[in-house]
């Protein structure tokens, strides 16, 4: 048995809390403030600052926010030049920036490329979305997860980990982490857009891996200029326009009657078929983001609850 990987958070959160006030001439993910408000609970000290190459957050994402944990406390700024990344770590902090929409915006991926773009549609799921557009997404989306939905998805669980256990049965030895993730890739790609093609889920989590580690690696280009980034820029864009007709191809497949069960994209064509208002761009976007968000992120918590048991 294999050792899995660190528990992960949604790949698209692979960065825990990072505030980027709007005075840096661009911004990555996750969320934007005018001005940085943030105050330790009881301090009138301003933050303290660090000064430091940023690239060492993103070579090293969670070394580094042990590093300014460690050092700081709840709340540090690393900057370099004009450039700063805010990193809040307490439950009171983040609650402060999550609650508050007015002051903090949630502006997940740095590079959004063209309006009329792959990389925009991809890029335009909830993470993307602020006020009312984000309330709005939220409350469509939630009938789709709502317990009264769980019971039609109950079949497939069912008959997916019953195939597993009864392989496992028949092997001595199985590595643990690459077993849950193809898994979790199928059992995503089924219980999302009903699709049971394994090949189809292993390549569209294959892309979504690919794009989603490029849109990391290129994100922090917008802070911090070096020529890897440049280059980077066109393959994103590029992966993004292959993933994109992976999307639409699953699509097609699902308007032609291709898919089984109950399923979250079916739920959601619906919800706009009666009365709101996605099209199939602003689909494009939410399937990408709900995929790419569920499959390593279960997949790494059953590894680690397998192997911790
Ligand atoms: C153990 C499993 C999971 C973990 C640890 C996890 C973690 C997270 C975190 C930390 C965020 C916040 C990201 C940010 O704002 O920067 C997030 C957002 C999100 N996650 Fe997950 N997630 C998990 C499973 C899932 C699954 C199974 C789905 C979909 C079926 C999903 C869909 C989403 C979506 C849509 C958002 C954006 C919500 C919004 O902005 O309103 N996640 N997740």
């Amino acid at each position: 048995m294999s050792t899995p990987k660190p528990p992960a958070t949604c790949p698209f959160a692979g960065h825990s809390l990072a505030v980027f006030p709007a005075n840096t001439t661009s911004q990555a993910d996750t969320t934007t403030a005018a001005h940085t408000p943030l105050a330790v609970a009881g301090s009138a000290q301003t933050p303290p600052v660090e000064h430091g190459s940023l690239l060492q957050f993103s070579e090293d994402p969670i070394a580094c926010m042990r590093r300014l944990h460690r050092k700081h406390g709840d709340l540090a700024v690393l900057q370099e030049g004009g450039q700063k990344l805010v990193f809040v770590f307490s439950p009171e902090l983040n609650r402060q920036v999550l609650a508050d929409g007015d002051t903090f915006q949630s502006q997940f991926f740095a590079v959004r490329g063209s309006r009329n773009s792959a990389q925009r549609r991809v890029t335009s799921g909830l993470l993307s979305q602020n006020g009312t557009e984000h309330r709005d997404t939220r409350r469509l989306l939630k009938d789709v997860f709502a317990k009264k939905a769980l019971p039609g998805y109950h079949g497939i669980i069912c008959r997916l980990t019953d195939e597993l256990t009864t392989r496992w049965n028949r092997e001595s030895h199985v590595d643990l982490n690459g077993e849950m993730v193809q898994f979790m890739l199928r059992m995503t790609s089924a219980l999302l857009f009903g699709l049971d093609d394994p090949e189809f889920a292993e390549k569209l989590g294959r892309l979504i891996d690919r794009w989603t580690h490029r849109n990391h690696e290129v994100g922090m280009g917008a802070l911090v200029s070096a020529p890897q980034f440049a280059r980077g820029y066109e393959l994103l864009l590029q992966q993004a326009e292959e993933l994109e007709s992976s999307i639409r191809e699953m699509f097609a497949r699902h308007r032609s009657g291709n898919s089984d069960g109950l399923n979250i994209l079916h739920l959601l064509m619906q919800a706009t078929e009666s009365g709101g208002s996605m099209t199939d761009d602003q689909l494009t976007g939410h399937a990408t983001l709900l995929f790419a968000a569920a499959h390593l992120t279960t997949a790494h918590t059953f590894s680690w609850t397998l192997f911790l048991l």
